[in-house]
Formats: C-alpha cells, structure tokens, sequence
C-alpha cells in the first residue's frame, strides 16, 4: 500500500508508520509539527511539513504520487483545553479535517482512515460494554468536533469510502523504543505516571474519587498504542479489499479504574508513585469500556499487548528514553 498519513510526527501516527513500513508499505506523512516531533520520523520516510489544510501542496503530492488511502491522524486533543478553547478544536479537527478530505476527493484519493475517539459516546449509564450501536453523548467540544467530522463522512458516502476508528485509551509504546508519547502536556495517566517514576514529575493528580465504580476513580479500556497501530494496517486492508465503508471500535473490552492502574504500576515500581484526589475534571466520563465483538468479526486482528504491566513498562521504558536524550 502507499498511504499518505497526516500526523505522522505525533503519538499514535508515528507508531502506525512504524507498522506500516514493518509490513513492506510506503508511507508520506503531513505533519505540521504543532504538537508532533520531527525526531520520531523515520530517516527513511518522506515528510513534508504542512498544514492539512494547504491546498496547493497537499494537491501537488497526492498528483505526484499513487496514494491508495488517505489515514488522517493530525487534531487537537486535550479535552480539557477543548472545553476552554471551543473554536480551536472546531477549526482543526472538523473544518481542516473537512477541507483535507475535499483536497483529497478532487485529486481523485478518496479512501480515508479516520482516527475518532470513544470520547463520542460519553458517559453510558449502564453497565453494558459500548458497541458501535450506542447512541453518541459527547461530553466536551474535542468529542463534538470529531463526530462532527465523522458525521462529514456519514454524509458523503457516495464520495468517500471510509473506515472510521474510535479508539478507547491509547498508552505503552512500541517495544524497541523507536517511539513514544513525547508530549510534556500530556494529561494520558500511564503517561503521566512515568513522568512520576522517570523522576519528572512529583505526584499524580486523581480527578474524582467519588465516581460509581468499585474504587470510586473513573474506569477506562487501555489499548496499547502497537495493537492499535496493527488494526490500521488491517483497516486498510480490508478498505481497499471491500471497498466498503465500516465503523469499528478499538479497545480490549476490560476496564480499569485509575486507582487499578496506580496499584498495578506501583506493584512493578515499588511504591513510586504518589497520588492526591481532586474534584472531578469538566468533560470527564465516569466508564467507557469497548465491546470489541465488530473489529474482531470483520478485521483480520488480534490483540497482541493487552497486557496492562507491559503496557505501563512500555511507556516507562520510552519515559527513561527521552530523559537520557535530554540530559
Ligand atoms: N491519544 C489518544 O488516546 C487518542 C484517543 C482517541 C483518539 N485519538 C485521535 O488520534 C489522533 C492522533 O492522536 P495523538 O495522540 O497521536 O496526538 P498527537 O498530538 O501526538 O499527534 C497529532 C499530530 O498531528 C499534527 N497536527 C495537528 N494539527 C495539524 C494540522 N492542522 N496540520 C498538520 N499536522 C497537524 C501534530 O503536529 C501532531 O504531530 C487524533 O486525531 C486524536 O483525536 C487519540
């Protein structure tokens, strides 16, 4: 496959060029390096540094070259600055998203891999695992925007063929450490609390200990960054084969709970990690679980790292990594 991949200099998408170029495919990534970090990029993978929403260039390189899909990656993330910060997350990740793929359609690439968040479904009142079906309840703008660009493609499917992911809690990082999150503003708790143990930070805050749920902290689906790396490849697969548009979550199907993730790193760490309660954060949810039956029926996929001490190694291995560059 050829892909053009924006994002490429970020946190999930550098992981999926790594997959995607240990699988024998070409990649050429747009990344304007507004969050992202050109040290992550590959040596051997063409970049070019721009924004996603540069008509002429973008225009040029999709003339230039034979990209089979589109994977579209580059967005803002951090809910709470989204709550805050309304119209930059609308600007970014919904009109530049929308006038991406519109580049794309009228230079004749218009297969998209999109990347969208659990974040959509909000907070769900059962106990039920949250499958494709569950109705949308978003919580702070940065869900609003991303289903706003979904919603973009539900409503041009005659023009776009496409797969939309909706990932649950990504963290770890790839197992030879050719990346990682770098983010100093991450607010990802297993990203977090290596800083704690990589000596960066001194506690981790808790937002919320009074959630309904068996410790009171609010309760996620952590998927390790490399498995979800791998659903991209087989997404892609399966777009080009089927040619058909699909919606699939991506997650483990298994919940933790802050505190079970705190307890668990401490366990490997020794104690390392300090932690106080505050009072809930806007915008957050009390539990988002995955039902993972729909990626695992139609994507040719299993999970490989679901293992949440590997994934929290991963990521502390990677933390001690940049701390020694940086020294
Ligand atoms: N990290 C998660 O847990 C998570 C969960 C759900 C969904 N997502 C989605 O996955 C995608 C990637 O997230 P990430 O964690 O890798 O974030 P990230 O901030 O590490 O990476 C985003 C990349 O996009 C680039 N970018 C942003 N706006 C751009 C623009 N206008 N033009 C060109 N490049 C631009 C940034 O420079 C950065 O390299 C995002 O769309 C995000 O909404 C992430």
């Amino acid at each position: 496959m050829n892909v053009l991949l924006t994002g490429g200099a970020g946190y999930i998408g550098s992981h999926v060029v790594l997959s995607l170029m240990d699988a024998g495919h070409n990649v050429h990534i747009i990344d304007n390096l507004s969050t992202g970090n050109e040290s992550i990029i590959p040596k051997n993978v063409k970049f070019t540094n721009c924004n996603i929403n540069e008509e002429s260039v973008i225009s040029d390189l999709i003339k230039s070259n034979k990209f089979d899909l589109l994977m579209h990656f580059a967005g803002f993330i951090q809910v709470e600055e989204s709550v805050t910060k309304p119209e930059k997350y609308f600007e970014n990740n919904t009109y530049n998203s929308i006038r991406l793929f519109n580049i794309c359609k009228k230079n004749g690439l218009n297969k998209i891999v999109f990347s969208s968040t659990a974040a959509a479904y909000g907070s769900v009142s059962d106990n039920k695992l949250i499958d494709e079906n569950t109705s949308l309840n978003p919580q702070n703008p940065y869900a609003e925007s991303k289903i706003r660009t979904e919603k973009f493609l539900f409503d041009n499917q005659d023009s776009f063929k496409f797969i939309i992911l909706r990932y649950f809690n990504v963290a770890g990082a790839d197992k030879k450490l050719r990346t990682g999150q770098i983010s100093k503003r991450s607010t990802h708790l297993i990203k977090i609390l290596s800083e704690v143990i990589g000596g960066n930070r001194n506690f981790i805050e808790i937002f919320g200990n009074d959630y309904n749920t068996h410790d009171g902290t609010a309760i996620r689906d952590y998927i390790h960054v490399s498995d979800l790396a791998d659903i991209h490849v087989e997404v892609a697969k399966y777009l080009l084969e089927k040619l058909e548009s699909n919606l699939f979550n991506c997650g483990y199907g298994k919940g933790f709970s802050v505190l079970d993730v705190v307890n668990t790193a401490n366990k490997i760490y020794q104690n390392k990690i300090v932690y106080k309660f505050s009072s809930r954060r806007e915008g957050d949810v009390e539990k988002l679980i995955a039902n993972t039956s729909k990626i695992l029926k139609y994507i040719n996929w299993k999970p490989k790292h679901n293992d949440l001490e590997e994934i929290i190694n991963s990521s502390v291995e990677w933390e001690k990594k940049i701390n020694a560059s940086n020294t």
